[in-house]
């Protein structure tokens, strides 16, 4: 097979930005040509009808074109798996089953799973894997199922062809794996084309219209599908006057994207303003009580189904930092939500109603607000009374997608509630997608947290009847995210909603694979072993050399990129450390602070009450400490500061050599925008560095105990 390492696959363009292995001089990610070598080069027989079947079938064929294989439909007169067809000639076998055509072997897979398993076990979405008499055997009962057993197969390369495999079967944990877009139609004075995104503009949208050419959408679709993503919401949660129409005038914008994207399993999903029937149907409320508003829903709703039948549903912010909701006419998030799921139901359409509601107008002075409480606070009396086609969205954390936070409590307190969980994939507060930070082994810890405690249901077990969601970091850059190293961030944001028990650096493996390199097996390659030096570790790297212990928001106020110590201390923001010259830390605890502790259920809410038992990483979320406090390795929590900044940059220092070291081996495309992105990642993690070292040598007037510089 060829690979990315061997071959540079272009010359850089004139303005150097760009140098691809696609024509149009976009990027191709985890699916370049080559990842399709071993399906390409051998016989394959598709069975089954509809879009997406035919999805696949396209997928081998151009494959086939290109590495001299062929594919087929399924031969003219039918079998059964009693009188299946005769030998079969194939190396390889997708079908639908129960299939009338099936060749003997795959007839006889289908046998064997469906007494081992019995009809039905695959699902939606699942497909069987095996290996029978020198075939390769997909089966899948619904469409869906074959189209991610075809890009399992891609990740398999040849060794799903090797001389014997177990077979496998395949579900996704979680329902609903969607990537919300915080993209705008109109480009917002403030936040742009899109809000928090760092790779351009929006594939979508652009300058007030939707674009007239969706083949970026459609290659978009692919990438997802291939990681497992089965829903995007194509607009910002933040709902402007222009894009609110999406729901009305606009909506054939969303329908094209929509058929667009449906070839690859995808239901778009739409954020709307609650105060559309005021805004667009002329009423003089939206209250959810008056029917004329309910009719209103459902009216609109209907139109929305006629125009796209496979329309996901809605995502709504409400009552959350300045965007129009139920509170407004005296009634709850649950009224609010209801009155959206209602309208949906019928079509069996879903609401994403998101939990990320706070004060964001206090006083730093004030004490006894917090704001991680906050989500708690409003809806967890509200359990049990959303229809069963709201799904809550909750932020994984309490604060705000900082580089450390605990789990959020709302997560262990809503057994009656279909609860979702946000990620964020776009790096507002991990670097914006100049530095590497591959948030995987974040994800993976808090999908894995315990809630109840050790061995009771995880993080994902609570997401699985609700859904994942992640921030998407994806824009019209050609690499897609801006950083090239990035897109493993997406990538592996749909594996582990697939799957996520996934070990992230088998997850990185994987995406190092189809993107690099496949080399030989039992020889790792440079390209690989680099990249994991890189990569593996960055997300602690960067937590290292960024705001301390948990304490989170040293971050400049507005933009979110680089140090300001004090940035967001005096705002009415509701982040702030508490900083004086004794110590620092937001006490949170019952027995003197907030009480936010106290809505953990146990062992969590006495873990984190006591600052001996409390983890150190999460520290200054739960306690104000003096800086002498000792941590569980033996440093005080002054000279963990300075110890973990001067290392943080170190090992920047390292990543960055690292990298020089493939000049040479890789596109010069992808190594050059890495280097001058390492670079600025250099640069900021210094000014980090130094920063906060020098704001809490001279706050708390304690030298560093290994003398080294510190302003
Ligand atoms: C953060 C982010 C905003 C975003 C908000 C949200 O506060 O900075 O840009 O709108 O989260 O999740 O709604």
């Amino acid at each position: 097979m060829r690979t990315h390492e061997a071959a540079a696959i272009g010359p850089l363009d004139p303005v150097g930005a760009v140098n691809t292995a696609r024509s149009d001089g976009v990027h191709a990610a985890w699916l370049p040509p080559e990842a399709f070598g071993a399906i390409g080069a051998r016989h394959s027989l598709v069975c089954g009808d509809g879009v997406l079947v035919d999805t696949v079938r396209d997928e081998i064929s151009r494959a086939c074109a290109r590495y001299g294989g062929s594919t087929d439909r399924p031969p003219p007169r039918p079998a059964s798996p009693d009188r299946p067809a005769a030998g079969t000639p194939y190396d390889l076998v997708l079908a639908l089953v129960p299939a009338a055509l099936l060749p003997v072997t795959a007839a006889a897979v289908q046998v064997g799973y469906q007494r081992r398993h019995g009809a039905g076990a695959l699902g939606e979405e699942g497909f069987l894997l095996a290996r029978h008499a020198e075939v390769t055997v997909v089966l899948a009962e619904a469409p869906a199922g074959l189209l991610y057993g075809l890009f399992h197969l891609v990740r398999l390369g040849e060794s799903a062809f090797g001389l014997t495999r177990p077979t496998e079967l395949h579900r996704p944990a979680v329902r609903l794996r969607m990537l919300d877009h915080w993209d705008n139609v109109d480009v917002h004075p403030v936040t742009g084309q899109v809000e928090r995104g760092y790779a351009g503009g929006s594939i979508f949208w652009r300058d007030g219209a939707r674009r007239d050419d969706l083949t970026r959408v459609g290659a978009y679709g692919r990438l997802l599908a291939a990681c497992g993503v089965n829903a995007v919401s194509v607009n910002n949660v933040n709902v402007h006057a222009t894009e609110a129409r999406l729901l009305t005038d606009g909506l054939g914008d969303v329908a094209a994207i929509a058929d667009v994207l449906r070839p690859y399993g995808i239901r778009v999903h739409l954020s709307v303003s609650f105060a559309a029937p005021v805004a667009l149907g002329g009423l003089p409320t939206a209250d959810p009580l008056v029917d004329g508003v309910r009719t209103w829903w459902a009216d609109t709703t209907r139109d929305v189904y006629e125009s796209i039948p496979d329309f996901g549903g809605y995502v709504v912010k409400a009552d959350s930092e300045g965007q129009p909701g139920p509170f407004a006419y005296g009634r709850s998030h649950a009224d609010g939500a209801n009155l959206l799921a209602d309208a949906l139901a019928p079509f069996g359409g879903v609401v994403h109603w998101r939990a990320f509601i706070y004060d964001h107008r206090q006083d730093w002075r004030d004490r006894s607000t917090d704001r991680a409480r906050a989500a708690h606070d409003h809806f967890t009396p509200l359990d049990g009374r959303f229809r069963d086609n709201v799904i809550l969205q909750v932020k994984h954390g309490p604060m705000d997608f900082q580089p450390r936070e605990p789990v959020s409590p709302v997560l262990a307190a809503m057994p009656n509630t279909r609860l979702a969980v946000e990620f964020q994939a776009t790096q507002e507060y991990t670097g914006q997608q100049r530095h590497v930070c591959y948030l995987a082994p974040w994800w993976s810890e808090v999908l894995g947290f315990a809630p109840w405690g050790d061995g009771g249901p995880t993080v994902a077990d609570v997401a699985a009847g609700g859904g994942l969601v992640g921030v998407s970091n994806v824009g019209d850059d050609p690499f897609w995210t801006g950083h090239p190293l990035a897109q493993a961030n997406l990538y592996a944001f749909g594996r582990l909603a697939w799957d996520p028990r996934l070990d992230p650096v088998a997850v990185l493996d994987e995406w190092i694979d189809l993107t690099f390199v496949r080399p030989a097996p039992g020889c790792p390659g440079p390209v690989r072993r680099a990249l994991h030096a890189i990569m593996d570790d960055s997300w602690r790297t960067y937590e290292r050399y960024t705001a301390p212990l948990g304490v989170g928001f040293m971050v400049r106020p507005g933009h979110h990129y680089g140090p300001d110590v004090d940035g967001y201390e005096y705002t009415p923001w509701g982040t702030y450390h508490f900083a004086d010259r004794d110590g620092v830390g937001v006490d949170r605890t019952r027995t003197s602070g907030t009480g936010f502790t106290g809505q953990f259920p146990p062992p969590w809410r006495d873990v984190y009450e006591s600052p001996d038992r409390c983890p150190d990483e999460l520290l200054l979320f739960f306690h104000h400490v003096p800086y002498g406090h000792l941590l569980h390795d033996g440093s005080t929590v002054i000279q963990h500061i300075y110890d973990t900044h001067f290392a943080g940059y170190e090992q920047v220092v390292t990543m960055r050599r690292r990298w020089e070291g493939l000049a040479g081996r890789l596109d010069p495309g992808v190594y050059d925008r890495v280097r001058e992105r390492l670079d600025e990642q250099l640069r900021c993690a210094q000014e980090w560095r130094d920063q906060v070292n020098a704001y809490f040598f001279r706050k708390s007037g304690v030298p560093d105990a290994r003398g080294r510089p510190i302003h």
